[in-house]
């Protein structure tokens, strides 16, 4: 019998950290399926996106191991997606260690682990050092090393 993956996320900025987890999961079984947290679920959680749901939502769908993905709306929904898509395991990366083992008498639950070193998180920090008014306190910096950088030369 075909065995049915699950996993949950936002997948904001899509990394090669989502992709080595939605990998690893589709090696569990015959077929993965990826509820992408929608923009209003987002906010319920305090979390703001680059990227809006519906690129969110296409970009996990045309992963070549994604072979469904549809809209996570709620915390609530996860037993009855189980009992609908048939799930035979839910996956999630480690940063959720223990937080669905409710659902093992729906499941097997596992949690795998997380890419070291990437998140979206991290690349949003990146990304912020490259606003304006930090290219402004850059370009002072540069001035002020380049001074002193001339007085060794
Ligand atoms: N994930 C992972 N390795 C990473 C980043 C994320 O395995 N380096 C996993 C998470 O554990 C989760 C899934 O990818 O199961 C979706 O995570 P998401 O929260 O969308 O990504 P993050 O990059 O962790 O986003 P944020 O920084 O906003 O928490």
């Amino acid at each position: 019998m075909s065995k049915t993956v699950l996993t949950y996320g936002t997948f904001d900025l899509f990394h090669v950290g989502h992709l080595n987890l939605l990998e690893r999961l589709r090696e569990l079984g015959d077929r993965l399926i990826v509820g992408v947290s929608t923009d209003a679920f987002n906010t319920t959680k305090g979390k703001q996106t680059i990227v809006r749901f519906e690129d969110r939502l296409r970009i996990v769908q045309n992963i070549k191991c994604v072979d469904h993905a549809f809209a996570e709306n709620s915390w609530a929904q996860k037993a009855e997606d189980i009992r609908q898509f048939k799930v035979n395991v839910f996956g999630m990366g480690n940063d959720w260690e223990g937080q669905f083992d409710e659902l093992k008498p729906l499941c097997k639950v596992v949690y795998l682990p997380r890419t070291e070193g990437i998140s979206s998180t991290r690349i949003k920090d990146a990304l912020r050092v490259l606003d304006k008014a930090h290219v402004e306190e850059l370009k002072q910096a540069l001035g002020v090393i380049s001074t002193i950088v001339e007085r060794f030369e």
